[in-house]
């Protein structure tokens, strides 16, 4: 049904929101940085990394960061590219941190994987594939440090499209390796890209050809070189398929374009393939029905919190991804949750890393409210309609542990600052039934040294960890009568988690087992939606 609307109005048409996921040190940080100098949101490279520096001596709690050389804090940067607006979402690049990661890729309409062309593809990379494969996302692909000694060419196509099942189409071929890498042949637009060593920061010398026949090629590159560059050419013609925007955007074909992130080469084009081929906002799945970006009453949904960037004010930002309509500041929204009014009167953009106000905001777009709690990850904003929007998934933790205050007198402060963090989806909290105290749940162990560092910097109170029985968390369903019989019989393993849902604590999958051959009408889930 929705399939033959109109043309989007341009504002939302002109917007792409996306991702770039990797494998760490694979070049996402030095692309996203050049990815900002071309939409001149910075005036020169490095930026990113000092701003990064401020910004955590800003907001980071940790210096766990620091020594790590982790990602923790995630943001939406927007900046303007040719005709399109980009709004690229930033995902913290640990896999200890993939249900936050997963969570933003609910909030992007594309991503882009960077892989270093010595590599190929690596575990993290495989990761981050298959949530954007759940999601039918389209995949923009950058081989990055060709400056370097690679692959060969068709090797790093062919383990991308053995090992991640994805029809892959050069959009660029390289031309010559390592130390003789000199540039790059547009395929999709037939012009020779070349690259200048000596400046970094300099866009590639486009020279246009008339195809492959064309004498200029030979007046721009050495003769071995060419004579490879044309049989490469030949063979992908036969070998590979051609690139099929159709087949891109259903998530089954992923271009590639080979290039240097560090020496600006290949980025221009990546964004150029991004604004020219890259999907328009989509329509967003609610529970109620799909929402069109072109819908005109504004509708969003949070899908990420975050608390304390400025550690002097007590504040939180929930971003929000625009699914529909033409915001603007000073609106009065519904908070679908509460039912409550509210007007969003100093919503931000993330320009760079500053934040700067948003006056407007297109379906598409990402916002961050500033709040007190009220937002929480899934919630929906609206002009009134009830719509909950889905896909926003809750996963069980897959380590508990019991959390205990160095001072047992501050217990309120633990439980406050327990609550805070379940919020912004930092960590799972449990309330057992029996016994006092609280069960922490994470995905990564790194988690649990993260929340003790916070707890101890933002609210002064120092926190131990300590093993608890249970391994994992399943929330329970079914008719109230067969849960309650449930509750009933294994007290001793129930809980309740922040939202007041049941969870049922285990020790071993015998358990779960168990549940399944006694109470037959009782359900265990390992995933919650969240809305
Ligand atoms: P990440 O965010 O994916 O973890 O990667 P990041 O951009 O931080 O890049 C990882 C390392 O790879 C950095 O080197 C960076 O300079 C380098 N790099 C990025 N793109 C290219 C490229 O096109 N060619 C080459 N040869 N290297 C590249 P580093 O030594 O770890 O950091 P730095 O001292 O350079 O900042």
């Amino acid at each position: 049904m929705l399939d033959n609307r109109p043309p989007l109005p341009p504002e939302i048409a002109r917007r792409r929101t996306f991702a770039i996921i990797s494998h760490p040190d694979a070049g996402k940080t030095t692309l996203t940085e050049k990815f900002l100098l071309f939409g001149g949101a910075i005036q020169m490279a490095g930026q990113v990394r000092a701003k990064g520096e401020a910004r955590r001596t800003r907001s980071d709690f940790m210096q766990m960061e620091k020594d790590r050389g982790i990602s923790v804090s995630a943001s939406a940067m927007s900046f303007d590219f040719r005709q399109y607006r980009f709004n690229l979402v930033d995902t913290p690049g640990h896999s200890d941190f993939s249900e936050d990661t997963y969570r933003t890729l609910t909030a992007v309409d594309a991503a882009i994987m960077v892989i270093d062309g010595a590599k190929g593809v690596e575990s993290q990379t495989r990761k981050l594939f298959e949530v954007c494969r759940l999601r039918d996302l389209p995949i923009l692909t950058f081989c990055n440090k060709m400056d370097r000694e690679s692959r060969d060419t068709f090797e790093i196509i062919d383990e991308i499209q053995q090992n991640l099942a994805i029809d892959v189409a050069p959009a660029s071929w390289p031309i010559g390796t390592g130390r003789e890498f000199i540039g790059c042949y547009d395929i999709l637009h037939d012009r020779l890209e070349l690259m200048d060593r000596a400046d970094r920061n300099r866009v590639a010398e486009t020279i246009a050809i008339n195809g492959l026949a064309d004498p200029k090629l030979a007046e721009h590159i050495p003769a071995d070189l060419l004579a490879k560059l044309l049989e490469d050419l030949e063979m992908v013609s036969a070998l590979l398929p051609a690139f099929n925007r159709q087949s891109f955007l259903e998530g089954h074909m992923t271009p590639i374009w080979f290039g240097s992130a560090i020496n600006s080469f290949g980025v221009k084009e990546l964004m150029d393939g991004m604004g020219e081929y890259g999907p328009e906002p989509q329509v967003q799945k609610a529970k109620e029905r799909g929402v069109a970006p072109e819908e005109e009453s504004v509708t969003g949904f949070v899908f990420k919190v975050q608390a304390n960037m400025d550690p002097k004010h007590r504040d939180r930002v929930a971003f929000v991804r625009l699914s529909s309509g033409h915001f603007e500041r000073g609106m009065k929204l519904v908070h679908v949750r509460s039912k409550k009014p509210m007007a969003v009167s100093n919503p931000v953009m993330f320009l760079a890393a500053d934040r700067e106000l948003a006056e407007e905001a297109w379906a598409g777009d990402i916002i961050g409210i500033p709040n007190h709690g009220q937002l929480r990850i899934g919630d929906a904003l609206t002009e009134g309609e009830a719509l909950h929007f889905t896909g926003i998934p809750s996963f069980a933790p897959e380590l508990l542990q019991n959390i205990r205050a160095g001072d047992p007198m501050k217990a309120k402060h633990l439980e406050k600052a327990l609550m805070q963090f379940a919020e912004e989806g930092a960590a799972k909290v449990f309330k057992p039934m029996i016994g006092s105290g609280y069960i922490v749940g994470v995905v990564g162990a790194l988690q649990f040294d993260v929340l003790a560092s916070r707890i101890e910097l933002e609210y002064s109170l120092p926190v131990r960890f300590e093993g608890s029985n249970f391994t994992s968390a399943r929330w329970v369903t079914g008719p109230r009568a067969a849960v309650d019989a449930f509750i009933n019989v294994n007290k001793g393993h129930i809980a309740q988690d922040s939202d007041g849902d049941t969870v049922f604590l285990t020790r071993l999958q015998w358990d779960i087992d168990r549940v399944g051959r006694d109470h037959p009408e009782v359900r265990l889930t390992a995933t919650k939606e969240m809305m």
